[in-house]
């Protein structure tokens, strides 16, 4: 496996693979890898001839209060995973290789990026179009997968595919949980030990609300108003948002009908955590 980290010998690389006709995958990432990753590496490494993982905590992503400086990080660790994943190549850019000096052009998109996490991180989807437009030029991929529990960020990586024409397929994978529910996430680490257990509440509301859909239930605020009950049932709970949204357009939507989104993002303490359910 092989770790590069500029443009242009992995460009290069992955050229000479598409020249000898080989199918390619990329798995964008930020690093500190989980199993949620892995799960993504393995379906690449399973449709695919070759496997690039890109390893970059991207800052145009991270608002001027977020966690972007203390974002974890441990390429040895997340070289370890890929290894054992059967990676082919690791891009693993520095920042001032991504954006130089005088870097000014951006991918943004209207509509789809303004509700849910887009409302309280205005930023957010601009600097990941941005980021994942410049991998999809450097490594001219077949495949790019992408995990379903940031569900809005699938969503608008869809559209700006369709959009813009790239010529790549956007294979979306079910979310990787813990035993006892909690989606896998790279902040998990931040929580405690009291937070790490009232966190599962995320899950649990969630399975409330399909629960109820399941037994027939079709209105929106109805399934809004069980998920909200239940995460005010955990003191450590505050809610960023509960949504019901197409999961096309990720516009609010009043009755349970074609795809649904069910998205929510809760702080426990200080630490943000999504979760959804993509009702087809
Ligand atoms: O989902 C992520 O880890 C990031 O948003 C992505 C897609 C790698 C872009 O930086």
């Amino acid at each position: 496996m092989d770790i590069l980290g500029t443009v242009r010998e992995t460009r290069d690389k992955v050229k000479e693979w598409k020249a000898q006709g080989l199918s390619v995958a990329l798995v964008p990432t930020m690093g500190y890898l989980h199993e949620g990753h892995r799960s993504l590496m393995e379906r690449a490494r399973k449709e695919n001839d070759k496997v690039v993982v890109s390893i970059f905590v991207n800052p145009m992503q991270f608002g001027p209060n977020e966690d972007y400086e203390s974002y974890p990080r441990d390429l040895d660790r997340d070289a370890g995973i890929c290894r054992d994943a059967g990676v082919d190549l690791i891009f693993h850019p520095e920042v001032s290789e991504m954006y130089g000096d005088n870097f000014h052009s951006f991918v943004d998109m209207t509509v789809l990026p303004e509700k849910l996490c887009g409302a309280s991180r205005p930023i957010h989807f601009k600097g990941v179009q941005t980021v994942v437009s410049k991998l999809f030029h450097i490594i001219p991929a077949d495949r790019a997968y992408f995990g379903q529990k940031d569900a809005q960020q699938l969503a608008i990586i869809r559209r700006m595919v369709i959009d813009l024409n790239f010529d790549i397929e956007i294979i979306g994978c079910p979310i990787i949980r813990e035993e006892d529910g909690l989606a896998k996430s790279s902040r998990n680490t931040y929580l405690s030990k009291e937070e790490r257990k009232q966190a599962v509440i995320l899950n649990q509301s969630l399975e409330e609300a399909v629960k109820a859909i399941d037994a027939g239930e079709k209105e929106a605020a109805k399934v809004r108003e069980i998920i909200t009950d239940k995460l005010n049932t955990c003191p450590l709970a505050r809610i960023d948002y509960v949504e019901v949204v197409s999961f096309d357009n990720i516009q609010p939507i009043e009755e349970i009908e074609g795809s649904v989104l069910i998205a929510i993002a809760v702080y426990i303490g200080k630490t943000r955590l999504i979760d959804n359910r993509i009702i087809m």
